[in-house]
């Protein structure tokens, strides 16, 4: 049995964050530049069912049956075994690295994720086709985020833009003209659990105005699906604003990513808002590819700990 490694890229969420737990629509897209990498090795002297879990990121080198049923990585193995019918893996290593920072809403969680669930079925000698990949990552997201909707799952299980509606059928659809996107990390890192929680909350104490906030963020994200289809990216900006507003009335925005998204705006962006589950993060501008270098200088320079530029195309 030789080795085998996977890997699944970082994500972005253009639109919908948040409002797609409630049914909305959010449109999401792979961010190549930072990925998440597993190996596993076979150990030709080791017992079987002696599986080595190496996470040098994170300091972590243990064996699996060290380590708690609710660990993720542990869910994601027993996941594929559970799938495939296997009792007692072979004896091997499994690495995983990363580059995506993690609760910063890049989808780290899920990378891993996919990236393992790959790696062991395909170290199985059973590849999983994407859409069983994505299904059990999803089972792994509940760990992360309590209530996952299910999108960051999917477009890093696919590895191409989506438009995402929870509990239905995957949909890619067309960028009919690439464009480019400047991403600013504030550094703090905030569990999406933590955000989705609050909204939830919030949603609980005053359903009407929050079911307002969420069907204002679907109907920009329809918006936004019809520009890039139809090949006018330009119209993205002004809806990033808006939903920038929307998230902020929702609770979920925070002094840091106000001052990037304001930043941004004010250094010729298109348009900004925060980007994933919010409060820390990222938060992403729309910019033309020659500004680009200039937004990202302009983000680190109002606090931004990382920069990362990246071109969406279908
Ligand atoms: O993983 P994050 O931080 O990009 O957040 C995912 C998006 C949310 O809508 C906030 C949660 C979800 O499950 O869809």
């Amino acid at each position: 049995m030789p080795s085998f490694t996977a890997s699944a890229p970082g994500k972005i969420i253009l639109f919908g964050e948040h409002a797609v737990v409630y049914g909305q629509p959010a449109i999401a897209a792979p961010v190549a530049q930072v990925r998440a990498t597993a190996t596993v090795t076979p150990e030709l002297r080791g017992n079987a069912g002696a599986v080595r879990i190496l996470a040098p990121g994170i300091g972590l080198d243990r064996r699996l049956d060290e380590l708690d049923s609710t660990h993720a990585l542990v869910a994601a193995i027993e996941g594929v075994t559970a799938s495939l019918g296997i009792s007692r893996l072979p004896a091997c290593t499994l690495k995983v690295t990363s580059t995506i920072p993690v609760a910063s809403g890049l989808g780290s969680g899920a990378a891993v994720s996919v990236a393992v669930i790959r790696a062991l079925a395909g170290f199985l000698g059973h590849p999983l086709p994407d859409e069983q990949v994505s299904a059990l990552a999803f089972e792994v997201e509940k760990i992360h985020h309590g209530t996952p909707s299910g999108i960051d799952n999917t477009v890093v299980a696919y590895a191409k833009p989506v438009y995402f509606i929870k509990q239905q059928l995957i949909e890619t659809f067309s960028i009919s003209k690439p464009f480019t996107i400047v991403i600013g990390d504030t550094g703090i890192a905030t569990p999406t659990k933590e955000t989705v929680g609050d909204v939830h909350a919030g949603w609980q104490a005053d359903p009407q105005r929050y079911e307002t906030l969420f069907a204002a963020v679907g109907s920009i994200t329809r918006s936004a699906r019809q520009a890039i289809e139809q090949g006018r990216p330009d119209r993205l900006g002004p809806l990033m604003n808006e939903s920038h507003a929307l998230l902020v009335e929702m609770g979920v925005s925070s002094p840091e990513l106000d001052k990037l998204v304001r930043a941004a705006n004010e250094a010729g962006a298109s348009g900004a808002k925060l980007s994933g589950g919010g409060r820390g993060g990222n938060m992403i501008a729309l910019a033309a590819p020659e500004q680009a270098e200039q937004i990202a200088a302009t983000l680190q320079a109002a606090g931004a700990v990382r920069m990362l530029v990246t071109e969406v195309k279908g």
